[in-house]
This record gives structure tokens, C-alpha cells and sequence, in this order.
């Protein structure tokens, strides 16, 4: 099957960072694929996102052996020609539904204003049956209301109808429900899965919720501090875990049953270590040389795994 995103060896620094915020990740999104990136705050995902759709500022240095959509180079891609796929192949969607969303104008002109081509009753016909489709009432009406009519779970909403519109090869998601609260959180996950296999979508998610990603993807890679911890097909690396990273973020799930476990602390990314492995300095299972030596991925078990000690002693997720 073809790839529709790949990305090899990208390496993201902002000006004056003391290092790079991405550096050297890998992976492919392939045909009707989902791969997931999570990670903790700071780790990175979002400027991965940005770097591949270009949305970084031209200060920010971007570098890769290969970005490509579809074979086509993103790195070195026009103006003209990126705006074009942006209202065409590449969909996007990202977290905050109100900043997506200028205040002042109703949600028709603006999402009519980024269809193109056909005659302006044509595309509201077209955009009314997506808003229909994406659990809008009365669309004919609402579409004339401005954002603060809506709520944040429908102006999501409204913002995947103006993004399917398109009819994208590819979404590329960004926490797209995270500052929703969790049932409608639960329900707009169920309507992106749903309209990925109606229309056959690709899809690139980001997300730091592992349920989000367990439920959404099928393939998942671990980032840590701007590095590729551990990546493989997200039934595996759930299960079978090969990176410590991996393991306490899987621990930090709160659980119904069982002892509560201690969540990670945040905001500790920032001060990941420069030389041997990022995460030496809260692993607990870290030697000399992991503090001292970046490991290179490696195919341990299920997956591909930037750890010197995996498989770790005890086989059982932490
Ligand atoms: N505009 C920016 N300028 C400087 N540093 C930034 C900027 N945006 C993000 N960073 C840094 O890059 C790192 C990764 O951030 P980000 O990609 O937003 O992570 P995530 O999306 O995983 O939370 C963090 O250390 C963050 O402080
Ligand atoms: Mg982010």
C-alpha cells in the first residue's frame, strides 16, 4: 500500500532554543492509515504537526531528509501550491475550537469563503449536507449564526464539515478534542472514526490521552522530549510496552480499579537531558550508559525502541 505523508529524519529548532524541539523522527502515514503521536506536554508533537504542514515561522529551522504528501515535496513546496492543498489533499484540524473561528463573521461566510470553484449555492448545498452529516440541526439556519452561538463541541464540529468539504486524503489532528469535555469529546471521536472509513481518510493524530489514541490508531509512536521513544503498531506497544517512557505513561492512566498510580509530572520534558538518553533522568531503570549514550532505535519484541536496556528484566508493564 502507498504512503500518503512520509517524514524522515526531522529536525525542528526555534530561535535561540537550546536545543531542537523535534529531532530526527521518522514515520509514515500510509494509505487509509491512523498513526498517533503522543507524548506529554512539550514532547514535541505539535511542532512536528507544524513542520510538516508548514506552519512554522520561516525563523524556525526546519530539516529532513524527506517530508513528502503524496510524493510531493512539503519542505520546498510554493505558497500557491501549499495554500491549494490546504483546500484539497491536507486537511487540518487543531485544539482550540475558538481560535480556529473569528468572532465576527457567521460560520457560512467563513467556511464558505474557503470553498472554492463552484457557484456560491452550489457550495452551501454542499456544505449544509456535510454540517447534516456531522450531527448539525437545522443547518440551513445555524450556518448564519456567529461562533460564540455555538458551543465548543459544535463549532469542532462545524470545523471537520468545512475540512471534509474538501474531500482531504488526509486529516492531520492536533488534540482535536481536548479542550472538549469528555462526552462530547466521546462523540466527536466516534464521528471522526466514522467519517475516516467513509471516505477513506488517512489520518495523523496527536494526542497525549492513550485511550484517545488506543480507540483511534493503529500504529503509534512514543515521544519523548523531541525524540522517537518507542513506535509500532498501538495494539502492541499498549500491550507489550518495550520502552520505561512508554510504561509510566501507560501507568499514569487513572484506573477505576486497582492502587491509583502516581501521574507523571509534568513539565519536566524541558529539562531532558542533552547527552544519552532524554529520559535517563527520571528512568528508574537508568545505568551509565544510558546517561551518557543516545540509543538508536531498535527492534525489540513487537516494536522499534530507542532504549539500551529493552527488553527490561521484568517482563510486565510497570
Ligand atoms: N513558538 C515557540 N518558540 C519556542 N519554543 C517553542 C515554541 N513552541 C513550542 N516550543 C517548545 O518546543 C517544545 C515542544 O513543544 P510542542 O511541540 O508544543 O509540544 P506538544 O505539542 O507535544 O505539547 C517545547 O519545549 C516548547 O517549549
Ligand atoms: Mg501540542
Amino acid at each position: 500500500m502507498s504512503d500518503v505523508l512520509t517524514v524522515r529524519n526531522l529536525t525542528v529548532r526555534y530561535p535561540n532554543a537550546p536545543r531542537p524541539s523535534v529531532q530526527g523522527v521518522s514515520f509514515t502515514v500510509p494509505a487509509r492509515g491512523s498513526v498517533a503521536l503522543v507524548g506529554e506536554s512539550g514532547s514535541g508533537k505539535s511542532t512536528t504537526a507544524l513542520a510538516v504542514t508548514r506552519l512554522l515561522d520561516p525563523a524556525v529551522e526546519v530539516t529532513a531528509d524527506e517530508v513528502s504528501f503524496e510524493g510531493r515535496d512539503l519542505l520546498r513546496m510554493g505558497k500557491k501550491e501549499l495554500r491549494a492543498l490546504r483546500r484539497g489533499g491536507l486537511g487540518m484540524v487543531f485544539q482550540d475550537p475558538r481560535a480556529s473561528w473569528n468572532p465576527a463573521r457567521t460560520i457560512e461566510r467563513q467556511l464558505l469563503d474557503g470553498l472554492r470553484g463552484a457557484e456560491r449555492a452550489e457550495r452551501r448545498e454542499r456544505l449544509v449536507a456535510r454540517m447534516r452529516r456531522i450531527g448539525l440541526d437545522d443547518p440551513e439556519r445555524r450556518m448564519r449564526d456567529y461562533p460564540h452561538h455555538f458551543s465548543g463541541g459544535m463549532l469542532q464540529r462545524a470545523l471537520l464539515a468545512g475540512v471534509l468539504v474538501h474531500e482531504p486524503r488526509l486529516l492531520i489532528a492536533d488534540e482535536p478534542t481536548s479542550a472538549l469535555d469528555t462526552t462530547v469529546q466521546a462523540e466527536l471521536l466516534a464521528l471522526i472514526g466514522q467519517l475516516r472509513t467513509e471516505q477513506g481518510l488517512s489520518m495523523l493524530l496527536i494526542s497525549h490521552d492513550l485511550g484517545v489514541v488506543a480507540r483511534m490508531s493503529d500504529h503509534v509512536l512514543v515521544l519523548y522530549a523531541g525524540r522517537i521513544a518507542e513506535q509500532g503498531p498501538t495494539s502492541t506497544v499498549l500491550a507489550q510496552p518495550q520502552h520505561p517512557y512508554t510504561r509510566d505513561l501507560l501507568a499514569a492512566i487513572p484506573r477505576l480499579h486497582g492502587p491509583r498510580k502516581v501521574p507523571l509530572q509534568v513539565g519536566r520534558v524541558a529539562e531532558a537531558r542533552t547527552e544519552g538518553c532524554p529520559y535517563a533522568g527520571r528512568c528508574r531503570f537508568a545505568t551509565d550508559r544510558c546517561r551518557t549514550e543516545t540509543p538508536a532505535p531498535r527492534r525489540v519484541g513487537g516494536t522499534e525502541v530507542a532504549c539500551h536496556l529493552a527488553p527490561l528484566p521484568d517482563a510486565k508493564a510497570a
